[in-house]
């Protein structure tokens, strides 16, 4: 029997062999569920990068297809491009005029990244790691498909970004019925923005917006995704959820990726945020800002110490220490302003830097382009970091890693690199962690195996099923697993519903897996009252669906359930800790097993308060190497992959302080393979 290997998922997606990320292309089309993904045809590390292909009825039981879109058999030869992720959608109204009358094509939008410079059979050029928007479609309802002769249908980034070439990917499309036209949202990756575009027939494409840089920008930003949802249920009250990946910078493993989401409105044109989903991004106060700057040179005018942007940054507010404005005759006017020395004892550097998108200050002072930051680090006068900000677009969030500069003397300098024109330069507080500090973000899931998450086209329009790869880059090639890499992520049914007072992200697993959950709940337990203690249940398990509720008792700390506990006590734990009001997931027990990553071991904590009932209620799903946990009505969710000894198969609850009302039900869940 196959999918028997250790840690194979018996109920999640992983491919019978080889290497997947991303899932792509995600439709509904004719009863099936077809869901791509990124996929190395060849090995089971990320490479020759393809769209692999599987289908399923139900979201559960998944049958993989020939390859779709194979880089070993790209128009301008093998591997000279590569399919990075993109979307698909039933194009029922022939816009694109694939196929003929009567037919109903499929077409898939995705990012071509050339390998080479070359001339394409479309007679458009290309440079080597240029990523381009590119077409394919399928007559046969997704079984074959075909490159469009024309691509790529957008070539690059509109010109104020025309040094993002390489940075630009992931198209999202959708038809916008209320417009009649499809619409893309496509990362610009390293700006930390999307962009929108609009179509009337997949080919021909037009900019309508852009959107950022704001809440978690510190990595690049990849796969964003832009969907409508009524708010608890209401159809007059439709709000529309932009997702977007960030790797590194997420939440729960700063050196890797996660998704964030915006609440906002769209209007065929514009994704708008709204303003309680922007989050400010404070600086804690025990960070040691460097002011102590000494002028070197001016020419026009000066980089000045201030505060005056406190508050006023574009998105609403970073403390701006140094600004610069030049008298407008050219280039590099402002000069530079090197600080005093200093030690450097942190192990990171972060700042601000760019300029203040304020369209009436860029307007007044200059265009975008013509306004350029540049910082330096220096050591015994050598430039050992260098990062320039191109501005116009907002204040972007940038790092170093100075970890092996530690203990060495060291000064920084600014520098007016803009080529021309009037420019208003910034650079904001420089701060120097210890950590590389995630910013403050609504995130979609709050552990670290759940990215680059998209969700199904063709589905009634209030159906919103998303599924992410349950991996992270932090430590994704490395897991040890063979002959497959990565899995992904149960589907999960998105909604979007008042909590606490707020408008939020809530998700459940769909499908129910009750056709998996052979029959009565393994185990239904009930304890009136519980104090401090452990309670071992008679029974091993390595893949459950299980429900746990509990209410604070009297004197509450911590309570949960540990799973595949081994006799050592090392287990995996599930819980809530009422001081701090977080759920968490707890696989810091894998330092004993696992020595393929030291980012891999860690505890995650969600944000969760108890219902207006006072209770706490976790839905775990576990399989062979993962779990996910939903708490309460799936506002808060924590996904993370977990590689224990087959061995260690105990289940016990605990709880540090008092609960009562404790309920766990366990129902055992079967194999899909
Ligand atoms: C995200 C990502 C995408 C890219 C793909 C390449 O995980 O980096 O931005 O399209 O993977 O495989």
């Amino acid at each position: 029997d196959s999918y028997k290997e250790p840690f194979r998922p018996q109920y999640h997606f992983s491919p019978a062999k080889n290497w997947i990320n991303d899932p792509n292309g995600l439709v509904f089309h004719k009863d099936k569920y077809h869901m791509f993904y990124q996929y190395n045809p060849t090995g089971n590390v990320w490479g020759n990068i393809s769209w692999g292909h599987a289908v399923s009825d139900d979201l559960l039981h998944w049958s993989e297809l020939p390859i779709a879109l194979d880089a070993f058999q790209a128009p301008s030869g093998p591997l000279t491009e590569l399919y990075f992720s993109g979307s698909a959608v039933v194009d029922s109204g022939r816009s694109s005029g694939f196929g003929n009358k009567g037919q109903t094509p499929l077409v898939a939008v995705y990012t071509s990244l050339y390998t080479q410079d070359m001339t394409l059979p479309s007679n458009q050029t290309v440079r080597n790691g240029q990523q381009s928007q590119s077409i394919a479609y399928s007559l046969d309802d997704g079984l074959t498909w075909s490159e469009y002769e024309g691509n790529p249908v957008i070539l690059g980034p509109p010109s104020a970004y025309s040094d993002q070439y390489q940075n630009f990917r992931d198209p999202f499309v959708f038809w916008y019925a209320a417009g009649q036209h499809w619409v893309m949202v496509v990362s610009l990756a390293q700006e930390h923005r999307i962009l929108l575009y609009k179509s009337s027939d997949l080919k021909e494409w037009t900019i309508t917006g852009d959107f950022g840089s704001v809440n978690a920008v510190s990595g690049a930003w990849e796969c964003p995704g832009l969907f409508p949802l009524p708010v608890d249920g209401n159809d007059h009250d439709i709000k529309w959820v932009l997702m977007v990946g960030i790797n590194p910078g997420a939440v729960a493993i700063p050196q890797g990726s996660g998704t964030q989401y915006f609440i906002g409105t769209f209007d065929g044109s514009n994704f708008t945020a709204d303003p309680g989903t922007i989050l400010s991004s404070p600086v804690p106060a025990h960070y040691t800002v460097y002011e102590d700057w000494n002028k070197t040179s001016f020419a026009a005018s000066s980089w000045t110490p201030t505060g005056d942007f406190v508050g006023e940054g574009p998105e609403g507010g970073t403390v701006l220490t140094l600004w610069g404005k030049s008298k407008g005759d050219g280039d590099g006017d402002i000069g530079s302003l090197t600080s005093s020395n200093f030690t450097i004892t942190s192990k990171y550097v972060q700042f601000q830097i760019g300029c203040c998108s304020n369209p009436a200050i860029v307007g007044a002072y200059g265009t975008p382009q013509d306004i350029e930051t540049t910082i330096n680090l220096l050591v015994s006068g050598e430039v050992v970091r260098s990062t320039t900000g191109v501005s116009g677009g907002g204040i972007t969030w940038r790092s170093w890693d100075v970890s092996d500069l530690v203990g060495q003397t060291a000064s920084i300098r600014l520098i007016d690199s803009s080529s021309g024109g009037w420019g208003h330069l910034q650079v904001g507080e420089i701060v120097f962690t210890d950590s590389p500090l995630p910013q403050e973000a609504n995130w979609v899931d709050w552990g670290p195996d759940f990215y680059a998450a998209t969700s199904w086209n063709g589905l009634a329009d209030e159906t919103r099923i998303a599924i992410g790869w349950m991996n992270n880059w932090a430590y994704g090639t490395d897991i040890p697993t063979s002959p497959w890499r990565s899995a992904m992520s149960i589907p999960r049914k998105l909604e979007l519903k008042n909590v606490q007072g707020k408008t939020q992200l809530v998700q459940q697993p769909q499908p129910r897996l009750s056709p998996l959950e052979q029959g009565k709940p393994l185990q239904q337990r009930f304890w009136k009252n519980m104090s401090p203690g452990n309670i071992t249940l008679p029974l091993s398990v390595k893949s459950v669906d299980a429900e746990l509720t509990f209410h604070a008792g009297k004197n509450p700390k911590e309570t949960g359930i540990s799973l595949r506990q081994g006799s050592d006590g090392a287990a995996i734990r599930v819980g809530y800790d009422f001081a701090t009001a977080q759920m968490f997931v707890d696989r810091s027990a894998e330092t004993q097993d696992v020595s393929f990553s030291n980012l891999f071991p860690g505890i995650y904590y969600a944000p969760l308060s108890a219902d207006h009932d006072g209770m706490v209620k976790l839905r775990i799903l576990l399989d062979w190497s993962s779990v996910e946990v939903f708490g309460g009505l799936g506002e808060s969710a924590i996904t993370a992959q977990i590689f224990r000894p087959d061995s260690d198969l105990a289940v016990s609850v605990f709880s540090t302080g008092d609960a009562h009302s404790v309920s766990l039900k366990l129902y055992p869940v079967g194999s899909v393979w």
